[in-house]
């Protein structure tokens, strides 16, 4: 698992005068079967999210309105991400270690989940998530 496994989904978009649309359906824009849907709002300026890493956890995060940088991790690279639109997502396979910042005002961070939440798959601490083995690709 590595940040090569990581990539932007550009998804359909349905282009109409009276506004546009886009659509995602689990297994078929994204590599999973969609279990979990949360968000994050009302994000005051300057505020960091993420901080952490999932064992098992495959992850589509999206920028449903404005915009944000995530930036991701393997332990030995990194990558920097800036997501301001809202028909494209950033694939994240298990084992990546994440970090959300430089929110824009009145942003929305949707992020489709192939898991119900469970504390036990999260690695919060960056030296144990870089001393944990990372299963082949
Ligand atoms: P966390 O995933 O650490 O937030 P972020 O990565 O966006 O900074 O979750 C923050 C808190 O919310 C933590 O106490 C766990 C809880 N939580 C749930 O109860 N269910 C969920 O689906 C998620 C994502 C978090």
């Amino acid at each position: 698992m590595s940040i090569c496994n990581c990539e932007l989904i550009d998804f359909p978009k349905i282009h109409d005068p009276r506004g546009n649309l886009t659509f995602i359906e689990g297994l078929t824009h994204i590599p999973f079967d969609i279990k979990r849907v949360y968000y994050l709002y009302d994000v005051p300026g300057g505020a960091e999210r993420g901080g952490h890493a999932h064992k098992n956890l495959h992850q589509v995060i999206i920028a449903i309105s404005g915009s944000f940088d995530i930036t991701i991790s393997d332990g030995t690279s990194s990558k920097k991400f800036h997501l301001d639109r809202s028909y494209f997502g950033l694939y994240l396979c298990p084992m990546i270690w994440r970090e959300l910042d430089n929110f824009s005002s009145g942003s929305v961070c949707l992020v489709l989940a192939s898991e119900p939440y469970s504390e036990s798959d999260y690695l919060r601490n960056f030296d144990q998530y870089r001393s944990t083995p990372k299963s082949p690709e």
